[in-house]
């Protein structure tokens, strides 16, 4: 794709990948994407915006010199290191090595690890403002969306804000390149936001926060459609998606994840669930193959506490459980006690197997887990309400 403007001589320099369809060998991309690249002409300086993917220097470099000599840029703003935008900073350095690179902190040490060369760098913050010429950029440091080397860049004068890979999409359109050109993405939307920003839900909030006043008629990211028309409903939609509801007046919501093979871990289900229960403790109880993994996940953001309950099948934890403690991954969770139960026949490791997962998680995990050989007695299911009670009361402390 050729270069264009997205502002009067601010170009889009980026490149295309439409045939894309797993993004970091992990996300489904059903519409490709985009690596977008920036480059703002002030009177005085030129400064470019991210690169892109390696495999995709050669189209940067065409769209690079269609616009102004690379010799020429002043500085190379790099609001994330993540190969996908700093894939061609080297090619791009050989060209311009006297260019200042405007960074975070630990975005330099990221990125001299990535290119294993030397560069000028000019660290970015808060209070940085660099003059282009009659256009003023300035940096909004925003750690952890997603990376912690992570910053938003603003052209104040024209109000366009480059938010990294915050408001992105990974998606690709023939028809155009901005919101209002590029038909539906909402999917690609959520779905981006899900898989790349999800596990930092307050600190979308805390970066949203810090641009809250600040006006913005165009919201740039690094991939995906460009955000002209009501750029306000993408700031929205995050915060949307970050606010999580918690319980009032300090109850704890304890959720209880389970499988049952031949129904025992189930009877131990309800006992456990019937301890959990107080005035300030709020229970729920899924059947794991009953709810989808999105849904799942949902739930695991509103816990407080959480009990997985599994049988042992040939020595090891049921797919359908593993599934499960996968998500830990992809969520912001709040879980102040975790514990493991089960029902076994032969061996009984999945309980030990859930903790130790739960333990390598940093989890604080509430120790012996519970566990009865087959069937359980009415002993056995005295002993897993008390167990329901004892997590409860720990989980109040
Ligand atoms: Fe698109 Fe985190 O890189």
């Amino acid at each position: 794709m050729k270069p264009f403007e997205i502002a009067n001589d601010v170009f889009w320099v980026g490149a295309i990948h439409p045939e894309l369809r797993l993004f970091d060998d992990l996300f489904l991309t059903k519409r490709g994407t985009t690596y977008n690249s920036y480059l703002i002409k002030g009177k005085n300086k030129i400064a470019l915006i991210d690169t892109v993917k390696g495999v995709f220097v050669q189209d940067f470099m065409t769209n690079l010199k269609t616009v102004c000599d690379p010799s020429k840029i002043d500085y190379l703003v790099v609001n994330h290191t993540e190969p996908d935008h700093t894939g061609s900073v080297l090619e791009f350095l050989k060209l311009n090595p006297h260019v200042t690179v405007v960074i975070t902190k630990p975005g330099a040490l990221f990125l001299q690890e990535l290119t294993n060369s030397k560069f000028n760098v000019l660290e970015a913050s808060d209070e940085l403002s660099i003059d282009l010429g009659g256009r003023t950029l300035k940096f909004v440091i925003a750690p952890f969306l997603h990376w912690p080397d992570t910053m938003f860049t603003y052209l104040a004068e024209d109000q366009i804000l480059f938010p990294c890979d915050a408001f992105g999409s990974h998606y690709y359109s023939e028809t155009g390149m901005f919101n209002d050109t590029a038909g539906d993405f909402s999917e690609e939307f959520t779905v981006y936001f899900d898989a790349l920003v999800r596990p930092f839900k307050k600190k979308v909030l805390l970066a949203i926060a810090k641009v809250k006043d600040v006006p913005v008629k165009i919201i740039a990211p690094s991939h995906g459609p460009i955000h002209r028309t009501n750029p306000q409903q993408y700031v929205k939609k995050y915060q949307e998606f970050s606010t999580v509801e918690k319980l009032p007046n300090g109850k704890k919501s304890i959720l209880v994840l389970y499988l049952s093979a031949h129904k025992n871990t189930e009877k131990l289900t309800l006992q456990i669930a019937a301890g959990l229960k107080t005035e300030k403790t709020e229970v729920k109880t899924i059947h794991i193959t009953e709810m989808s993994l999105d849904q799942i996940r949902d739930e695991l953001e509103k816990a407080d506490g959480l009990l997985v309950g599994s049988p042992t099948i040939n020595r090891d934890v049921p797919k359908p459980v593993w599934d499960v403690l996968t998500l830990f991954q992809t969520v912001s969770h709040e879980l102040k006690l975790v514990a493991a139960y089960g029902s076994f026949g032969w061996s009984g490791e999945a309980v030990k197997m859930i903790e130790d997962r739960f333990k390598s998680l940093k989890l604080k995990t509430f120790e012996p887990g519970f566990k009865v050989s087959f069937t359980p007695t009415e002993a056995d299911l005295a002993k897993a309400r008390e167990f329901g009670q004892k997590f409860a009361e720990a989980i109040l402390v």
